[in-house]
């Protein structure tokens, strides 16, 4: 049997300064009650001048790491989702592969925006189960403030940092049972970064920042979170009423719950931190993971959906069978890699 990609690991990262609506009203024409009442978030935070994507990932990865009693010399795979790097190259995950001290692992960057992470994800349990590696970190980390329009009130709102840790680890139980990664690149022009860049007309070596067109995104979130879970639900043999909790990207909580609704299950069955953190990217997953289990959300056996949705456009979803974190123990066996990396 194929080893599974269990998650032994979750970490998180938010970093100290607390950025709340009123400190907005200070800076664009809103209301702490209209940022409530359409989008759910009451404060968000800011990283620091000395923060960067690497400095938060690494952050979050160590506690993973000693979540899952893992040194990092024995990662084989570093993997970073970020739509905001350090630098355009070399990979954040390099970045973080050094600043472990993750001395044996290969490590590249994904870059999906909000899919990010799932789609790194995925790409990480497909080197476990193929038996190619045992222990790879995926982590999304965001600096998000630094690439908003800080005069933009459709945007400046909503986007800020954070950075979420997984350690994914060869086992036989736990992992993802089934998962859909999806895109359409037509409404690129939908959500998309200006800045440094290599086409022409988005280019700007001064400047760079958000643009979204909020109304499209929103219409197109809620159909395209739903349509990916029913997909990855059914791919995996089961029923919306065997999902125990959905962790959904946190970019609204009307987006959540529209979502939950349309799946038809209770509000109470989503994990919700969009109030805190905002939308937070790639990060946003990893941290709601996090703190599911923190909030002791998270049962052996548990079926978890992992949904999300952003610019691409792309969307995707994937259903977790839950194993509890921490290192293996006598209940659950290691898995020998057949190939590759040892
Ligand atoms: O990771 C994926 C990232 N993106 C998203 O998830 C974004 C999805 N979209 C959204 O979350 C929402 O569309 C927003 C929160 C961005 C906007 O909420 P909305 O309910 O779609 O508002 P709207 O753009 O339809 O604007 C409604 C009204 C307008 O006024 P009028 O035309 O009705 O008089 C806007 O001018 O609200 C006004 N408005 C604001 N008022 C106070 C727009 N932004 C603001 C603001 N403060 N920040």
């Amino acid at each position: 049997m194929n080893p599974r990609a269990r998650i032994s690991g979750l970490g998180k990262y938010l970093p100290e300064k607390i950025l709340t609506n009123a400190d907005l009203e200070k800076l664009v024409d809103t209301s702490d009650a209209w940022i409530q009442e359409r989008t759910g978030i009451r404060e968000r935070r800011i990283a620091a001048d000395n923060e960067s994507a690497s400095t938060m990932a690494i952050e979050a990865a160590r506690q993973a790491l000693e979540q899952a009693e893992i040194d990092p010399a024995d990662l084989d795979l570093v993997i970073v989702a970020t739509t905001s790097p350090d630098g355009l190259f070399p990979a954040t995950a390099s970045l973080v592969q050094n600043g472990l001290g993750a001395g044996r692992a290969g490590a590249f960057d994904v870059n999906a925006a909000c899919v990010g992470f799932l789609s790194g994800l995925a790409t990480g349990a497909q080197f476990i189960e193929t038996g190619a590696y045992k222990r790879v970190l995926v982590i999304g980390t965001e600096v998000l403030s630094r690439i908003v329009d800080w005069t933009d009130r459709g945007t400046c709102l909503l986007f800020a940092d954070a950075a979420g840790a997984v350690v994914l680890e060869a086992s036989d139980r736990g992992g993802p049972l089934s998962f859909v990664l999806h895109s359409d690149g037509s409404g690129a022009d939908k959500l998309f970064a200006h800045g440094p860049a290599t086409r022409k007309d988005i280019a700007d070596r001064d400047c760079h920042f958000i643009s979204m067109d909020g109304r499209h995104i929103f219409k197109f979130a809620v159909q395209a979170m739903e349509s990916a879970a029913r997909e990855a639900i059914a791919k995996a043999g089961l029923e919306i009423d065997d999902i125990d909790l959905l962790v959904p990207h946190q970019a609204n909580l009307r987006i959540i719950r529209a979502t939950a609704k349309a799946l038809g299950l209770p509000e109470e069955r989503a994990m919700i931190n969009v109030d805190r953190y905002g939308n937070t990217s790639a990060a946003s997953i990893p941290v709601a993971l996090r703190e599911a289990w923190e909030e002791g959300r998270l049962h052996e056996g548990d079926r978890v959906v992992l949904m999300t949705f952003g610019g691409g456009l792309a969307w995707g979803a994937m259903v977790l069978d839950w194993a509890p974190v921490g290192p293996l123990t006598a209940a659950v066996t290691p898995v020998h890699a057949t190939a590759g990396g040892n």
